[in-house]
């Protein structure tokens, strides 16, 4: 069985490269050459946990990486991986996967075999049926169920778990013809014997990955709400809120952490585009406008706290600690450290910037509008505020030492990393209550 990916992102290529080191044989297809040569070395374009050493792995079996469609020709199965960004209405973007149909349905017409065409990007419902669909027959001259199948397939990988989650996914949902639907069905089962599959029409697995992902944000901002409740409240902990709510089996544990608002490529693009997409059904989504806002208030709220703390912030020094969306990747897109960045240039702050990891994806966005710092004491160095954004390890070892050189010590710290480290600062916590 030949695999074709096309579209070499997170989800793309984590999925080649998985396969690939268990022995499929995958061609793997992106448009940029400069990532092509890169994955050909062994390493993946981001930086993503286990990845770099899975590609490796692929590509000693039978991993092929190219920008050549025609290296499909032959595939049984071929997902379509590319990347669905928001227009700055909130809108979906389709470009990428028109483009990424036209050309499939170009090299299909030139074939005898009968592949399954699956799409794997997040799609708004009846993107499958009504655009993709009109486009592969439309250039292969053929026919949908008669000459190539077409399928659905969420995916629900978390970015820094990517190798991880592709291996093992909590679940598998296919929409499309009972027929179809079969042979993904197959190949699934023999990959993840033990991973339940949901089966549907294309439209309900199109919204199943909107309500996943509306419902995990949908859960932050519960909870962002409580913690901005707790820090009125004298001594209250959200942390402690979160704890035992998520004892009870009907909320669950997880996505209860409290912090600046999600951030991502995902979670902000999808709840958007959601909202415009029930807006054009004549549908008021009151509930996700909600959660929209107070993610959008969560970093304006902090932005509050600073100049509670420090007045007027002209010309003061302000340290941000963390750019990445979420600690262990260098992904900014949509980082709510670069929204919060942004506003406090506005209000004529100094910026000084520490990560790990994604300071130069930072500089792509933000360039020499703000410094940035090799080291966490370098980026303290006459601060009149740090603000914890990611929760990076290496803050929680934060301790009085590295505050020495800061001008004011006051902390703000979105993670509640240092909560327990008795510092010598003025130190504020998303949803602490005052001690
Ligand atoms: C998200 C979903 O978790 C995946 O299931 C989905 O497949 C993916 O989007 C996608 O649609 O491709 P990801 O964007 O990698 O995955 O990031 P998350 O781990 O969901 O985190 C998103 C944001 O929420 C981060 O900024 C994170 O810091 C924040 N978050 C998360 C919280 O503030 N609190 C929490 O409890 C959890």
């Amino acid at each position: 069985m030949r695999i074709g990916i096309v579209g070499l992102g997170f989800v793309g290529l984590s999925f080649a490269a998985v396969l690939a080191s268990k022995r499929y044989q995958v061609v793997g297809i992106d448009l940029d050459k400069d990532k092509i040569l890169k994955i050909k070395n062994g390493y993946a374009p981001f930086h993503e946990p286990d990845l770099d050493q899975t590609i490796k792995t692929g590509l000693k079996n039978d991993l092929v990486v190219t920008d050549s469609f025609s290296e499909l020709d032959d595939c049984d199965f071929i997902f379509i991986t590319v990347g669905t960004p928001q227009q700055s209405n909130g809108k979906i973007d389709l470009t990428m996967i028109k483009r990424a149909a036209e050309d499939i349905g170009k090299i299909i017409k030139k074939t005898d075999n009968k592949p399954t065409i699956i799409v794997k990007s997040t799609v708004i419902p009846e993107t499958t049926e009504r655009t993709v669909l009109p486009i592969l027959e439309k250039y292969s001259s053929k026919k949908n169920h008669i000459d190539f199948d077409l399928l659905t397939n969420p995916e629900f990988l978390r970015e820094t778990k990517a190798v991880e989650d592709t291996l093992n996914p909590h679940l598998i949902v296919i929409g499309g013809s009972a027929v179809a639907a079969n042979k993904l069905k197959k190949f699934y089962a023999k990959l993840h014997p033990k991973t339940p599959i949901i089966t549907t029409n294309y439209q309900t697995a199109e919204i199943i990955k909107y309500a996943n992902n509306s419902f995990l944000a949908t859960k932050i901002s519960f909870i962002n709400q409580i913690a901005s409740i707790c820090e009125a409240i004298p001594s209250s902990n959200v942390e402690t809120v979160a704890k035992a709510i998520g004892m009870d089996p009907r909320i669950g544990n997880l996505f209860l952490n409290a912090g600046p608002g999600y951030g991502g490529s995902c979670l902000p693009k999808d709840v958007k585009a959601i909202i415009q997409f029930s807006s054009e059904c004549g549908i008021r989504s009151s509930l996700l406008d909600a959660v929209d806002q107070i993610n959008d208030d969560q970093m304006k709220r902090i932005v509050s706290i600073i100049e509670n703390k420090i007045g007027n912030m002209n010309r003061k020094t302000i340290s941000i600690l963390g750019l990445a969306f979420k600690a262990d990747t260098d992904d900014v897109r949509d980082s709510v450290s670069i929204k919060l960045i942004e506003l406090l240039l506005r209000k004529n702050a100094s910026v000084v910037a520490h990560d790990p990891k994604a300071s130069n994806n930072a500089k792509a966005i933000l360039g020499n509008k703000i410094k940035y710092a090799k080291s966490i004491k370098d980026a303290l160095k006459n601060s009149s505020c740090a603000v914890i954004l990611t929760p990076w390890k290496q803050y929680s070892k934060i301790s009085n030492s590295d505050l020495k050189d800061m001008r004011k010590r006051i902390i703000v710290d979105s993670r509640r990393l240092l909560v327990d480290h008795k510092l010598n600062a003025d130190y504020y916590a998303i949803g602490l209550g005052k001690r």
